[in-house]
């Protein structure tokens, strides 16, 4: 496959590279080389199988946008952009492109939204969410946190779960659902060690996503992997 990684930072490079130990072919972009996604026409996007995000909300979306519009495939990573999720979705259907996007590309994290699920299903329960980042994330709470809130709502109907951001250093991300009862406390936590299990989730979404038509949330298809 030829792959087309937009965002050589601390995420994207690793996609990258990740990509190539697989034995894709590669080309990436930074934001020099596609400021308000002008190098993202037809012609160059003409041999390109999937193209993956990691960049930053604004950019995405006129990412995605550019990649939709001539109808191919693009799994978007960068977080913080759901408000125009039905504008994307709408433009990946109607020009027969496919957009595979996810709040966390890691399994481990998956399994975690799984296991929320359960937890949350525990009637007499307070449940919060914390999650810690390093300085330079641009969105507060993460995606990833998000996501959890909304699992928990979801089983827990007419509660409002806080969730509380810390930034720290470089820290990869990490997560801790919290369920306080009258007699205990029970926590689920992820922590990342390092960002290559985002990549590596990206790039086999990436593998799925070839030769599909429609928008899936990585949520939905990991288990597919
Ligand atoms: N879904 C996941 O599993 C997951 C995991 C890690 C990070 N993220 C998200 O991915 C995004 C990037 O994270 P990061 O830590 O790698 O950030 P980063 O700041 O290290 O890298 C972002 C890079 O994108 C580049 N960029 C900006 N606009 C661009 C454009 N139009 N075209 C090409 N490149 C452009 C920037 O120059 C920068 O190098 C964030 O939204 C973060 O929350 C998601």
């Amino acid at each position: 496959m030829l792959i087309l990684v937009l965002g050589k930072g601390k995420t994207g490079s690793l996609v990258a590279e990740v990509a190539s130990e697989r034995g894709h072919g590669v080309r990436a972009l930074d934001i020099t080389e596609n400021e308000g996604a002008s190098a993202l026409t037809a012609p160059s996007l003409a041999g390109v199988d999937v193209v993956i995000d990691f960049t930053a909300p604004e950019a995405a979306v006129q990412n995605m946008r550019a990649v939709l519009a001539v109808g191919a495939r693009i799994v978007v990573g960068t977080t913080g952009w759901y408000a125009h999720l039905n504008e994307m979705k709408a433009l990946a259907i109607r020009r027969g492109g496919a957009l595979l996007y996810g709040t966390n590309f890691s399994i481990g994290v998956q399994k975690l939204f799984r296991l929320t699920a359960e937890l949350a299903k525990l009637d007499g329960y307070t449940f919060s969410i914390t999650e810690t980042h390093h300085l330079t994330k641009l969105d507060a709470p993460s995606g990833t946190a998000i996501t959890l809130q909304q699992i928990v709502e979801a089983a827990q109907p007419g509660t409002k779960v806080e969730v509380t951001s810390h930034r720290v250093g470089d820290a990869k991300g990490e997560h801790v659902v919290t369920a306080t009862g009258p007699d205990d406390i029970i926590e689920l936590k992820h922590a990342a060690l390092s960002r290559r299990g985002f990549a590596l989730g990206a790039v086999r979404a990436a593998e799925w996503l070839n030769g599909k038509e429609g928008v899936w949330d990585f949520r939905d298809i990991f288990d597919q992997l």
